[in-house]
C-alpha cells in the first residue's frame, strides 16, 4: 500500500492514540507533540524549503489530527559541538521527537546515544549518518533520497542532450565531452555520489569525456561563481559541460558566465540537482539546462508522518514506506524543459 493511501486511516488512529496518551478528552486540552529540528545551517537554500514544507504542512496536519505541532528549529551554523548542546537542550526541554541534520555526518553516534538514553526516538534527514551509527538505535531512522539516483538523473540529462545533438554540445568537435564539475561539501553523500555517478551514466553509454577541472563551492552560489570565474579564465569556451552538486552552485556557474559576457547561446551546458524556485526559472530561461528534483515536500512529509507516529507511540512501518527498518526514501526526477510545468508552483 503506498504511504498516501495509508495516511486517512493511521490518521484516525493516531488520533485516538494521541488522546489516550495524553489522558484528553476531545474538546479538553489540545494534546502537543513536540519537535525538536536541528540544521546543519539554515540559511542552506534546500534546507530552508524543507523547513517551510514542515512547517506549512505541520499546520495542515494539526487541523486533521486536533493536535498541536510544536516546532522548535536549531541553526548549529556549521558547528557540530554548537548542534550536539542544542540536542541537549532538546532533550532537556523534553521533546517528543527529535529530527537531526547532522553538520558531520559521520557523527551521529553521540547523538544517537543522547537520544536512546532520554527514549527520545531521533529521525536524521538529509545528511545521512553511516550506517553502524543508526544502528546504535531501533528507535533512529533516516529520510532522503539516494544520492547515486541524483547522479545518474543529471548524467541522463547531459546523454540525452549528446545523442539528440552531439554538435551542440560537442563544440571543438573532437568527439570529446569536456566538463567541469562543481562539488558540494567534502564528505556529503551527496557531493561524493552525484559527482560520481553522473559521470559515470556518460562514459558507461560509451560518450568519450575529459575532466577540465573540479572542486568544492561547498554547495554555495558565490563561492561557485568564484570557481568558475577561474575555469573561464583558464579553460575559456572550452568548457562544454558543468556538472554542479545542486542547483545553487550552478546558478553561480552562470552568473559567472554572465559576468563574462556570454550571451546565452554562449553558455556552456549547464546542470544542477534540486529543482529549486530560481532553478525553475533559469530552466525556463533557458540558462540552466536542467536539474532533478530533490524532493523538499516529500521528504518534509515524511519527517512529519514519523514524528507524529512516533510521538504517539505508534511503530514507525504504520506511518511511511519503511526500507531495511530505517530508511524512508524519497524519489528524486529529472526536470528540463520539456517537463517543467509540472513542477512549475500552481499560479
Ligand atoms: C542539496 C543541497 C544542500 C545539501 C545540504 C543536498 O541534498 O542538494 O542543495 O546544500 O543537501 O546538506
Ligand atoms: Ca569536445
Amino acid at each position: 500500500m503506498s504511504r498516501r493511501m495509508r495516511r486517512p486511516c493511521s490518521l484516525l488512529v493516531l488520533a485516538a492514540l494521541l488522546l489516550a496518551l495524553c489522558g484528553c478528552a476531545p474538546g479538553r486540552e489540545t494534546p502537543t507533540i513536540r519537535v525538536g529540528v536541528a540544521l546543519y545551517l539554515q540559511e542552506d537554500t534546500f534546507l530552508s524549503t524543507v523547513v517551510q514544507s514542515l512547517e506549512q504542512l505541520a499546520r495542515a496536519r494539526e487541523e486533521a489530527l486536533g493536535v498541536k505541532l510544536n516546532f522548535n528549529i536549531a541553526d548549529a551554523r556549521s558547528s557540530q559541538a554548537s548542534q550536539n548542546e542544542q540536542v541537549d537542550r532538546f532533550l532537556q526541554q523534553g521533546c517528543d521527537v527529535i529530527c537531526v541534520n547532522l553538520v558531520d555526518r559521520t557523527a551521529a553516534a553521540v547523538i544517537v546515544d543522547k537520544a536512546q538514553a532520554a527514549g527520545v526516538p531521533i529521525v536524521f534527514f538529509n545528511r545521512q549518518p553511516v550506517q553502524e551509527d543508526l544502528d546504535r538505535w531501533d528507535q533512529a531512522y533516516y529520510v532522503g533520497s539516494k544520492a547515486d539516483r541524483a547522479g545518474i538523473l543529471q548524467g541522463q540529462i547531459v546523454l540525452d542532450a549528446w545523442q539528440k545533438n552531439t554538435a551542440a554540445l560537442d563544440r571543438n568537435g573532437d568527439g570529446v565531452l569536456q566538463y567541469v564539475m562543481l562539488e558540494g561539501e567534502p564528505g556529503h553523500q551527496d557531493a561524493l555520489l552525484r559527482t560520481e555517478y553522473c559521470v559515470k551514466t556518460l562514459t558507461e553509454a560509451g560518450v568519450a569525456v575529459e575532466k577540465l577541472a573540479s572542486n568544492s563551492a561547498d554547495w554555495v552560489r558565490g563561492q561557485a561563481t568564484l570557481r568558475m570565474q577561474q575555469w573561464l579564465e583558464t579553460f575559456g569556451d572550452t568548457i562544454e559541460v558543468v556538472f554542479s552538486n545542486n542547483d545553487d552552485m550552478a546558478l553561480g556557474a552562470i552568473d559567472a558566465c554572465m559576468a563574462a559576457g556570454m550571451t546565452e547561446a554562449e553558455l556552456p551546458f549547464i546542470v544542477g540537482v534540486d529543482a529549486t524556485p530560481p532553478a525553475l526559472e533559469a530552466v525556463a530561461a533557458g540558462t540552466l539546462k536542467g536539474t532533478v528534483q530533490n524532493d523538499a515536500a516529500g521528504q518534509a512529509e515524511s519527517i512529519l508522518d514519523l514524528c507524529c507516529a512516533l510521538a504517539g507511540g505508534q511503530d514507525a512501518a504504520s506511518a511511511v514506506a519503511l526500507e531495511d527498518g530505517k530508511y524512508v526514501w524519497l524519489e528524486y526526477t529529472a526536470v528540463t524543459k520539456e517537463n517543467l510545468e509540472d513542477f512549475l508552483p500552481e499560479a
